[in-house]
């Protein structure tokens, strides 16, 4: 159990498009996730290939990655007790068709191709990711910044 996991969520493209950007956002926040890295930008396939590449090889890689590269995402970092778990539970399943509405995916999403939002899937994967989007670094708070959500 860490306080101070960290996971990276992103609003894909559709997302970004169909100005879903602040709910996204609200959510997350509402959950008592602590933003401590915030980005909108217009990603190259070649930075994608980078992010997907655990995916490379499959027969929807390279329509992964156009779609992803079509129009700017926005890259966030949040941070609070199991993150990654919880963030990947907000998001709903991969496949629209399986996500529970009231997930991000079951609310807002219809197919597998325009699935709305990424989230990390392990905590190492996070690290890595952060570290790819974000390699000037995230904000840090003190523990006495964080002391109106944990006890
Ligand atoms: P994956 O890492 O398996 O899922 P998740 O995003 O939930 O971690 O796949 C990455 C993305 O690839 C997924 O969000 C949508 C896309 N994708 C397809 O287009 N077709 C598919 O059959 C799968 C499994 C994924």
């Amino acid at each position: 159990m860490s306080f101070n996991e960290r996971t990276y969520i992103m609003v894909k493209p559709d997302g970004v498009q169909r100005g879903l950007v602040g709910k996204i956002i609200a959510r997350f926040e509402e959950r008592g996730f602590k933003l401590i890295a915030l980005k909108l930008v217009q990603a190259t396939e070649e930075h994608l290939e980078k992010h997907y590449a655990d995916l490379k090889g499959k027969p929807f890689f390279p329509g992964l990655v156009k779609y992803m590269a079509s129009g700017p995402v926005v890259g966030m970092v949040w941070q609070g007790l199991d993150a990654v778990k919880t963030g990947r539970a907000m998001l709903g399943a991969t496949n629209p068709l399986a996500s529970v509405p009231g997930t991000i995916r079951g609310d807002y999403a219809l197919s597998v191709g325009r699935n709305i939002c990424h989230g990390s899937d392990a905590v190492e994967s996070a690290e890595k990711e952060i570290a790819l989007w974000f390699p000037e670094g995230v904000a840090q708070y003190t523990q006495a910044q964080e002391s109106w959500i944990f006890s």
